[in-house]
């Protein structure tokens, strides 16, 4: 086994960590207090590659694997959530997602603007009603006779919604089918019949913009399904997979910050004479935090390995693996930057430093691309084989 990573992965690294700590970890906590779409450091990152760092290079992408694509998302998580948040539903539920099961021509007209950072996309499965449950989906496509689809219903929870041009979407099209009789399709914003709700209020990653979406007769040609009909579920559940080790990633990210932010705390400060790193009872916390680190760490390089395997002819699907590397990333950054506001203490609470954000940020990482029940659930029933 060889735990270095390569020239590229490197560089990769070093150009995510570059542009985190000069460009977005100044302004992150202005971001995080306007709730403003940070745009333009979105469109440099695009540039340097980081929007799109799966998709080869001949669709507007980086070209790169999915090692790298961890390692990246990990700085970028490292400076700030809500950035991070933006790139990983660009690169993997939408750019990856088209990459696999897209044509060619959709390919070239999807996935291009978007994996280069020009614009944004975004990925719409889950709904007012059902989150978990994604299946109990009441959006509807209605085939017409000359093959198109009518579309109506919602959508909510879309991250990047406000602003993205073209939107991946699952919607029922022979609800009698229920799991199989789901479609994808590639919705493009700038048509009629689709609609911006209201942008949710977060607790945390508050400059990535959320909103309820809504069709209203929204035409679809038949150029514009997604893999074949009835294999929408499918689509959207092997498109999650991926999905959340980039979750994952940015989980090991922030948990990064805020036990780097307090290991200099807990030298810096002193208590009783001693700098507080000399107390057992700070002591016990910084080796459990390190732990939990570590092993989120690389399990998370773990599920992308998985990927890239199954990617290269293994065969077989990489759930468990990206199901275990969210669940242990996204209870260790809650549990690490919950640790690190109780070292911090009062400036932990205090929006002076970045910890109560980090503690904000940690939360939405339990709850989206799966749930922490739904990685146990995903676990179990893969592990037993038994539903
Ligand atoms: N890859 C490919 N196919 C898969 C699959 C996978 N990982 N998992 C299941 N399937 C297939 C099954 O093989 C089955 O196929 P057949 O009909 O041929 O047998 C079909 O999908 C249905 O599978 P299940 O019977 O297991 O489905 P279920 O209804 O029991 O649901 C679930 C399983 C794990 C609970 C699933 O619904 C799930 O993951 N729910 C969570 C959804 C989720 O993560 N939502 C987040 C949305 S994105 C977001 O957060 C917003 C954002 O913008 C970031």
């Amino acid at each position: 086994m060889d735990f270095r990573y390569t020239d590229d992965q490197l560089a990769i690294q070093s150009v995510a960590r570059d542009f985190a700590q000069k460009r977005i970890a100044p302004v992150a906590a202005e971001f995080d207090k306007s709730g403003e779409f940070p745009l333009e450091n979105i469109r440099e990152m695009g540039g340097l590659g980081l929007m799109g760092i799966e998709v080869p290079v001949e669709y507007g992408g980086a070209g790169m694997d999915s090692i790298s694509y961890v390692l990246a998302m990990i700085e970028i998580a490292a400076a700030d959530c809500a950035h991070s948040t933006i790139m990983s539903v660009n690169n993997t539920l939408y750019c990856n997602g088209l990459l696999k099961f897209a044509t060619e021509e959709q390919k070239q007209k999807y996935v291009r603007p978007i994996a280069s950072g020009q614009a944004i996309g975004a990925f719409a499965l889950t709904e007012p009603q059902s989150g978990s449950d994604a299946t109990a989906m009441r959006c509807r496509a209605v085939k017409q006779v000359d093959g198109s689809f009518v579309i109506n219903g919602k959508k909510s929870w879309i991250t990047s919604g406000p602003v993205a041009k073209y939107i991946l979407l699952f919607a029922m099209t022979e609800p009698d089918k229920h799991a199989r009789g789901v479609t994808a399709f590639l919705i493009d914003t700038a048509r009629a019949g689709f609609h911006c709700g209201k942008t949710e209020p977060k607790l945390g990653i508050r400059a990535s913009a959320t909103c309820e979406i809504e069709f209203q007769d929204y035409r679809v040609g038949p150029e514009d399904v997604i893999g074949e009909e009835g294999h929408g579920f499918k689509i959207a559940m092997g498109v999650l997979d991926a999905g959340r080790i980039g979750i994952a990633s940015q989980a090991v990210g922030l948990a990064r910050a805020a036990y780097e932010a307090t290991l200099t705390y807990a030298r810096d400060r002193k208590a009783f004479g001693q700098a507080i790193g000399s107390f057992q009872m700070i002591q016990a916390k910084i080796a459990d935090m390190k732990c939990k680190l570590d092993a989120a760490h690389w399990l998370t390089l773990r599920a992308a390995f998985a990927k890239q395997q199954v990617e290269h002819g293994a065969g077989g699907r990489f759930s468990t693996e990206a199901a275990v590397a969210k669940l242990t990333a996204s209870e260790a950054a809650m549990w690490i930057t919950h640790q690190a506001v109780q070292v911090h203490g009062g400036m932990g609470y205090s929006k002076e430093m970045p910890l109560e954000r980090y503690f904000r940020d940690a939360k939405i990482t339990e709850i989206y691309e799966g749930t922490s029940e739904i990685q146990r659930l995903v676990i179990a029933r893969n592990e037993t084989g038994l539903r």
